[in-house]
C-alpha cells in the first residue's frame, strides 16, 4: 500500500469518526479505531537483470517463519505447513541439507518417494546421479546446501500445480536469504522456469548466466539438465557436462 493510499483511508476514517460524533444518528455502525501501517519499503538490489523476490515485509501478510534468523529456526517453523494438499499425502517435509553457509545452493524440483520417506533431498537413483556431477566438479554434497522448489512430495511424481508453487516457493527464497550464496544451480526446466519466472525452455536457458535478487541479495543462476532426465536421456550428458564446466569457470573467478 503506498503512503498516498493509506492517507486517503485514514483521512476518510477520521472524516466519517467526525460525522459520528457531530451527527449523531447518520452514522449506525462502527468505526474500527484504525491506525494504518505503511510497510518498509523492500530493499532490492540496484536494477538486476532478472528476477527479483521480496519475502514480505508487510505486515498484513506476516507470518512467523519470515521472521526466522537461522536456517534451524526457519525448519522448526515451516516444517509442519500445511499450506496446500501435499501436507495430507506427504510422509516427510523434506527442508533441505547440506551446508548452510555454502556458496552454492543446488536446487530441484520436489522430493520422489525416496525423498519422502528419508525426510532428505536427492537420495535415490537421481541423487546418486547428483552426487557425481558434483564431483565431477570437485564439490562434496557437503560443500553445497540441496533442495527443491516444492517441499513435499506430489503424489505418484505428478508436476506440481501452481498453487503447490505459489505457496512452497517463498520458502525457497527465505533459506536463499539466510544462506546467502553465491550461485544457484538450478536443476531441470521446472526448476530453472519457476525460479526464473519464465516459460522459456531448458535449451535456451542454459548456456547463460542470471541474476536473482532476493531481499537484496544478488545470486547468480546457472541451469542444467535435471539428474533424472539425464538418466533417462543420456544423450544430455555431454551438454550436461558443458553446463558444469561453465559453472566451474564462473565460480572459480567468483571465489
Ligand atoms: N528430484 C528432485 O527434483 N528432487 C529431489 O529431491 C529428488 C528427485
Amino acid at each position: 500500500m503506498t503512503k498516498e493510499l493509506s492517507k486517503i483511508i485514514e483521512d476518510s476514517i477520521n472524516h466519517l469518526k467526525f460525522v459520528k460524533e457531530y451527527r449523531p444518528g447518520k452514522l449506525n455502525f462502527n468505526l474500527p479505531d484504525l491506525k494504518i501501517e505503511v510497510p518498509e519499503k523492500p530493499v532490492v538490489a540496484d536494477k538486476p537483470k532478472h528476477v527479483t523476490k521480496v519475502v514480505s515485509k508487510s505486515e498484513l501478510f506476516r507470518e512467523d517463519w519470515m521472521d526466522a534468523e537461522s536456517m534451524p529456526d526457519l525448519e522448526n517453523l515451516i516444517k509442519n505447513c500445511s499450506k496446500c494438499a501435499l501436507s495430507k499425502s506427504r510422509n516427510n517435509f523434506v527442508f533441505g541439507s547440506g551446508n548452510l553457509d555454502a556458496d552454492i545452493v543446488v536446487v530441484g524440483e520436489a522430493p520422489g518417494s525416496e525423498e519422502d520417506l528419508q525426510g532428505k533431498p536427492f537420495v535415490g537413483r537421481a541423487g546418486k546421479l547428483l552426487t557425481d556431477i558434483l564431483a565431477a566438479v570437485d564439490l562434496n554434497r557437503e560443500d553445497v546446501f540441496i533442495c527443491n522448489i516444492l517441499k513435499c512430495r506430489p503424489p505418484g511424481n505428478r508436476n506440481p500445480q501452481p498453487d503447490e508453487i505459489l505457496k512452497c516457493r517463498h520458502y525457497l527464497d527465505k533459506q536463499l536469504c539466510l544462506i546467502h550464496p553465491k550461485i544457484i544451480l538450478a536443476l531441470g526446466a521446472f526448476a530453472a522456469q519457476t525460479l526464473l519466472d519464465t516459460k522459456e525452455p531448458l535449451g535456451k536457458l542454459r548456456g547463460q548466466i542470471f541474476d536473482y535478487s532476493v531481499d537484496g541479495n544478488l545470486i547468480k543462476v546457472i541451469v542444467t539438465y535435471h539428474p533424472a532426465a539425464l538418466l533417462r536421456n543420456p544423450n544430455w550428458k555431454r551438454p550436461a557436462w558443458e553446463d558444469m564446466k561453465l559453472f566451474q569457470k564462473f565460480y572459480s573467478e567468483l571465489k
